[in-house]
């Protein structure tokens, strides 16, 4: 996320002020039809935001000045209304991106998904080999399928002339990081743009995290092949997770084995302005400020819920100018679980407005 800000939103910030829910994420479900090894939302009970509170809320965003909606999941390709979604958001002029592990991505679903207007599309492939995706994710015929969908999108993104933006996402295990070269081959057979590699984080189970030496070997080894290869490719931009995926170059730490580690080096010294642009609609309705903390242990980040009251109440609650207000100064002691998905965006803005106040 990337933000201009103008005169007027840097006052609102100034005032503890939500500025705009610049982009939303909703977790249209928390079920789904895989059961990764990095990933626990499988255990918990399955929930679905229903039609009518999402339709709502889309309606709410609009008039609140949104931009972004990302539909996430669970696997979002199991709601029902997961196409009509889509296609309201865009009616209302917002940018949809949607994230999915592709197997259920078959062609007259890539056709509906481009034709009801989606921007951008994440799709999970989480290694070059077919087997050890399927492994993982627990998914047989998985790999294979996310690739046919990839190449779906592609053709339909031709036929309407969509300028749809597809993101392979692939994390990094300490199994996997070595391989990541051979995933941006993927190319030669898929269609995709970019590519997003994410660090296993936030699990209980951390025997995928790489350890020290192996981040220094991403650095020093993987990395400017990795850099090579997205020249070679083409792609429109390094991205950050090529660059700095483990927070090494920003957070200039000693000890990066762990997310949480680098981040809290971070956020002794910046504010967090997450919750002024951005929310985290659940699949039980919870709207909670950012993605990252483990909300269901930490009701106090809970804002509200759009079952029982509008979004737009939620989001100019005194409650959630109140948290607004407390992240405005460095706290890193209430948000102890961050893992930095928004430290650029932090940092630009902060940067934004020091430039401001300089004058
Ligand atoms: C939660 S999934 C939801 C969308 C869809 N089911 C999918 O797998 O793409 C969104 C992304 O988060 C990633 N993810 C899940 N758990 C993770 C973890 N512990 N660490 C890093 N990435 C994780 C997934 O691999 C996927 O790319
Ligand atoms: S497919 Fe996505 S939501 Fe489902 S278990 Fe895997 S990472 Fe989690
Ligand atoms: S967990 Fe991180 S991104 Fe979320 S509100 Fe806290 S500091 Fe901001």
């Amino acid at each position: 996320m990337k933000i201009k800000l103008t005169e007027e939103e840097i006052k609102k910030l100034k005032e503890n002020r939500g500025v705009r829910p610049h982009r939303v994420k909703f977790q249209l479900t928390n079920a789904c039809n895989a059961r990764c090894k990095h990933c626990n939302l499988y255990l918990i009970k399955p929930d679905v935001l229903s039609k009518e509170v999402v339709l709502k809320t889309l309606a709410d965003l609009s008039e609140l000045g949104g931009k972004d909606v990302d539909f996430t999941g669970g696997e979002p390709t199991t709601h029902p209304n997961f196409v009509e979604f889509i296609k309201t958001a865009t009616d209302y002029g917002l940018n949809v991106k949607a994230n999915t592990n592709g197997f259920l991505l078959i062609e007259k679903l890539a056709e509906g998904m481009i034709k009801a207007g989606l921007k951008e599309l994440a799709i999970s492939i989480d290694s070059h080999s077919a087997e050890e995706h399927d492994k993982r994710r627990c998914l047989p015929g998985g790999w294979q399928k996310a690739i046919d969908g990839i190449n779906f999108i592609d053709k339909y993104r031709k036929k309407y002339k969509t300028n749809t933006k597809v993101i392979l996402y692939s994390i990094l295990s300490n199994k996997s990081y070595n391989h990541a070269p051979e995933i941006i081959d993927l190319k030669k057979i898929a269609n995709f743009d970019e590519i997003n590699f994410i660090p296993i984080k936030d699990i209980e189970n951390k025997e995928d995290f790489l350890s020290k030496e192996q981040i220094e070997d991403y650095y020093q080894n993987i990395k400017p092949i990795l850099v090579e290869k997205y020249n070679e490719y083409k792609f429109t931009g390094i991205f950050r997770t090529i660059d700095d995926p483990f927070g090494v170059i920003a957070s200039k730490t000693e000890d990066k084995s762990t997310s949480a580690k680098y981040t809290e080096e971070i956020y002794k010294n910046l504010p967090c302005y997450i919750t002024n642009f951005y929310a985290y609609i659940i699949s039980d309705g919870s709207v909670v400020q950012c993605c990252v903390a483990p909300h269901h242990l930490r009701p106090e980040f809970i804002m509200g819920n759009i079952n029982q009251q509008s979004f737009k109440e939620i989001w100019n609650s005194d409650r959630y100018n109140q948290l607004r207000q407390t992240l405005l100064k460095p706290n890193f002691e209430i948000c102890k679980c961050c893992s930095g998905h928004h430290t650029a965006f932090n940092l630009d803005v902060h940067q934004q407005i020091k430039e401001y106040e300089k004058g």
